[in-house]
C-alpha cells in the first residue's frame, strides 16, 4: 500500500433548501461573519457559498433544479442537512488510484469543484454512512 493520505479538513457540505435562508442562520444564530457570495455550478447542480471559520468552512449547497445531483437529498431531507466532507489531497489522480486500490467506489472522473482543483467523491458505504470528497490542495493556498 502507498503511502498515500488524507491531509487537512477543508469543508463541511450542508445541502440547504434555501441557501439565502442558510445563510441568515449563520449570520444571526451564530454570528459568522465571513460568507461568501453565492454562485452558481451549474455542472454540478448546485447554488454554493462558503461559511469561512478560523480552522475551516461550511460550504452550503442548494440544488439548482430537480435535476440536481441533491435534489433527492433535500426531498428527504426537506429542511437541509449534513451532505458531505471534504478533506484535501496532494494528488487527484493518486488518490483516485489508491481509493481504487483499496477497495472504495469513487463516484466521479475527477472535475473541478467550487474552489478551482479537481474533486472525487467516494461511495458513503466505505465511510460509516459518510459521503467523502477527496480535493486537491490549491496550490498556492499552503
Ligand atoms: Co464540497
Amino acid at each position: 500500500m502507498s503511502e498515500f493520505k488524507i491531509g487537512p479538513l477543508n469543508h463541511v457540505g450542508v445541502a440547504v433548501p434555501d441557501i439565502r435562508e442558510a445563510i441568515e442562520t449563520y449570520r444571526t444564530l451564530y454570528g459568522a461573519t465571513d460568507i461568501t457570495t453565492p454562485f452558481d455550478m451549474p455542472e454540478q447542480g448546485v447554488k454554493v457559498c462558503f461559511v469561512n471559520l478560523p480552522n475551516s468552512q461550511i460550504e452550503l449547497i442548494e440544488p439548482l433544479d430537480e435535476n440536481s445531483p441533491i435534489h433527492n437529498f433535500i426531498r428527504n431531507n426537506p429542511k437541509g442537512g449534513q451532505h458531505h466532507v471534504c478533506f484535501e489531497v496532494a494528488d487527484i489522480h493518486e488518490a483516485v488510484k489508491e481509493m481504487n486500490a483499496r477497495g472504495a467506489t469513487v463516484l466521479n472522473e475527477p472535475r473541478i469543484g467550487a474552489h478551482g482543483t479537481p474533486i472525487i467523491f467516494v461511495h458513503p458505504k466505505h465511510s460509516n454512512g459518510v459521503l467523502i470528497e477527496l480535493m486537491e490542495t490549491p496550490k498556492e493556498a499552503h
